[in-house]
């Protein structure tokens, strides 16, 4: 009866397996990496290895992202699929909203995905709604129903959400979710739908920004690096670094490193401020090697008051 190889009793393997879970589950609530020193989540949509100083460190010291250095300039990305300049954007890859993708090198720069614009806020009112289907970009269905507004609610990472609202589960965050009757917390169709490409991914439209080495700038400083909540700030002609040390042999001792555009910033250094358009109260500091850490400053933090 008994297999080689295991000898435990089914109540030891239960202890065993409880065990398990609770660390697992402790160690979650424990690493959020959202409060991680860095641009974590560009990391993240740029698919680098976190490194850290110890295993089992939340945070990360620094990322690998030396996949990037690989791309050809001449070629668009997504997923794991590569596509030449005046390719269409294919089924497999393609979101429902992604309409008209090409991928196209603008003056002889680096080759990304150039879509047509879509918006389809259509503002409903108290009890009037929307219903989206994962297979069209845009709502197809208008429904006015007071019984069904109020009576359908989904509950999702603490938030309710009402019929025909759209929610990204945190325990799934590449899946489209719509709310509607009958949803039950289960992450499945015709509820929620994984995405054919990550949203925002950077190298989808803006492969020149990585290939620069610009900084991604969240657009709110009191949000946290969320999904495509950054734009980005790219290296001018006046930009300096302010240096933490006067002796410039202390300068790229260290190997983990900064990089913007073609400056190099040692951990703790940061870029002067005001040297163009897009870095007037934009605070960039070496953090998390490679790329830089910007935030936007309050009005009062930047003396504009
Ligand atoms: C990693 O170690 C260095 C040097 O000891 C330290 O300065 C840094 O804060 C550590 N980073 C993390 C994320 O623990
Ligand atoms: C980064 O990852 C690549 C594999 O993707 C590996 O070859 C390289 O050694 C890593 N670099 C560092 C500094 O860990
Ligand atoms: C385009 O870029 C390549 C490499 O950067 C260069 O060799 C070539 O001369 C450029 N062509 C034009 C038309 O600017
Ligand atoms: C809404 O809920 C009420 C009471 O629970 C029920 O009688 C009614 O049939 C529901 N209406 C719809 C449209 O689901
Ligand atoms: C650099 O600074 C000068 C003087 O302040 C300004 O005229 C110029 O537009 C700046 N250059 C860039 C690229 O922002």
């Amino acid at each position: 009866m008994a297999r080689r190889g295991d000898s435990r009793s089914p109540l030891q393997k239960c202890i065993i397996s409880t065990l398990l879970v609770a660390v697992h589950v402790v160690g979650q609530e424990i690493c959020d990496k959202a409060k991680c020193p860095g641009p974590v989540t560009y990391y993240q949509d740029l698919n680098c290895t976190p490194v850290y100083n110890n295993s089992g460190d939340c945070c990360a010291r620094e990322y690998n992202c030396s996949h990037l250095k690989e791309l050809s300039k001449d070629k668009c990305y997504v997923n794991d699929n590569e596509y030449d300049i005046g390719e269409y954007l294919r089924d497999e890859d393609k979101n429902p909203c992604d309409i008209g993708c090409t991928c196209m090198s603008i003056n002889n720069g680096t080759a990304s995905f150039s879509c047509a614009l879509v918006s389809c806020f259509l503002p409903g009112s108290q009890y009037c709604f929307y219903r989206n289907n994962h297979d069209d970009c845009c709502p197809t269905s208008y429904v006015c129903s007071e019984e069904e507004r109020k009576n359908t609610t989904c509950e999702v990472d603490g938030k309710t959400y009402r019929d025909g609202d759209y929610f990204r589960p945190k325990s799934d965050p590449d899946t489209d979710c719509y709310c509607m009757p009958g949803y039950t917390g289960e992450i499945v169709e015709p509820f929620c739908r994984k995405l054919k490409r990550p949203y925002c991914s950077p190298l989808f439209k803006h492969a020149e920004k990585v290939r620069k080495n610009c900084a991604p700038v969240p657009y709110n400083s009191r949000i946290p690096l969320k999904y495509c909540s950054y734009g980005y700030r790219c290296q001018n002609a006046n930009d300096t670094v302010i240096r933490k040390h006067d002796d410039s042999s202390i300068v790229f001792k260290e190997e983990i490193i900064c990089q913007f555009g073609d400056l190099v910033l040692n951990i703790g250094e940061e870029l002067a401020q005001g040297t163009g358009i897009d870095s007037i109260c934009v605070k960039c500091v070496c953090e998390v090697p490679p790329f830089l850490t910007c935030k936007r400053l309050s009005d009062s933090e930047c003396g504009l008051e």
